[in-house]
């Protein structure tokens, strides 16, 4: 018996990255999955790779519509949904207050915090009737920004504070019936982008710092993760067997919380 049998789940950001890991694992051990992901294009090779397990929604995690069919979709195809992944997000590049033009400013944090922060308030809203349903789980991506500064500019490391404070409140609010965490990975090579009104949304994390040096030579473990080393802790919280407890808690397993200081 794996430990998602059975089990229905939405994760977005599933496209590339850290999601498309997430959901591969989940595959694996029995769940099946609607992958949601503004490029149609990356969803199809998933689907193509994984087939009747994973149901595809292409759109905006800042969309309440998008949100609402991907979960409905979840329902339709496989009867329930146990879990909400929030995962999809975009960094800043560690953009600093003083770089950032004062436009630049205002219209890059309504983009980042639109998908970072609003997408998952969104996604949870869209998922909360189903998982009352199943009693089910909301798991968020969260970062080493979560807790340190340096893992980004202050758009970044808000948003992903802010993250924090969602778990918090909504564990709060969705007790007893629906459990609330997040996991809070350290860097990894992966598509992962910035926002369009920076000026960023053409460029890869790998393309614009040595993420996978960094990494080895930075990170207390001194190794260079890669998205599928991060996944234990989806599957865990996901797998109501082994996490009925756990509620409100952000896991972080970024390997940067023994250091004095993050060194990316
Ligand atoms: N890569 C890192 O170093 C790192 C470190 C810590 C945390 N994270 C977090 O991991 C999560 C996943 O990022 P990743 O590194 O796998 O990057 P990624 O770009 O490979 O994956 C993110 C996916 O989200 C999708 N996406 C972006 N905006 C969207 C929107 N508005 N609507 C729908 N889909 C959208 C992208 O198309 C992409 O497929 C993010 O929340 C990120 O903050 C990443």
């Amino acid at each position: 018996m794996s430990w998602l049998d059975g089990h229905s789940a939405v994760v977005t950001g599933a496209g590339s990255g850290l999601g498309r890991a997430i959901v591969e694992r989940f595959v694996d051990e029995g769940a099946r999955v609607v992958a949601f992901d503004k490029s149609q294009q990356k969803l199809e090779e998933l689907k193509d790779k994984l087939g009747d397990a994973v149901e595809i929604v292409a759109g905006d995690v800042r969309s309440s519509s998008d949100n609402e069919r991907a979960c409905a979709l979840a329902v339709t195809s496989f009867g329930k949904l146990d879990t909400f992944v929030g995962n999809a997000g975009l960094w800043d590049f560690n953009r600093s207050l003083p770089d950032t033009p004062v436009e630049q400013l205002e219209s890059g944090f309504d983009e980042l915090f639109g998908v970072n922060v609003k997408g998952y308030l969104l996604g949870v809203k869209a998922a909360l009737s189903a998982l009352r349903e199943s009693r089910g789980s909301v798991v968020l991506t969260l970062s080493n920004a979560a807790f340190f500064p340096a893992g980004g500019g202050p758009l970044y490391v808000a948003s992903k504070h802010a993250g924090v404070g969602l778990v918090k409140q909504l564990a709060y609010e969705l007790a007893p019936d629906v459990r609330v965490n997040a996991v809070a990975p350290g860097g990894m090579d992966t598509d992962l982008r910035g926002p369009a009104a920076l000026g960023l949304s053409d460029t890869a994390i790998g393309e614009a710092i040595p993420i996978n040096d960094l990494m080895a030579q930075g990170s207390a473990l001194r190794f260079a993760p890669q998205p599928a080393d991060y996944v234990g802790a989806y599957l865990l919280l996901a797998a109501k067997s082994q996490s009925a407890t756990v509620t409100g808690s952000v896991f972080d397993i970024s390997s940067f919380g023994i250091l004095p200081r993050y060194a990316g």
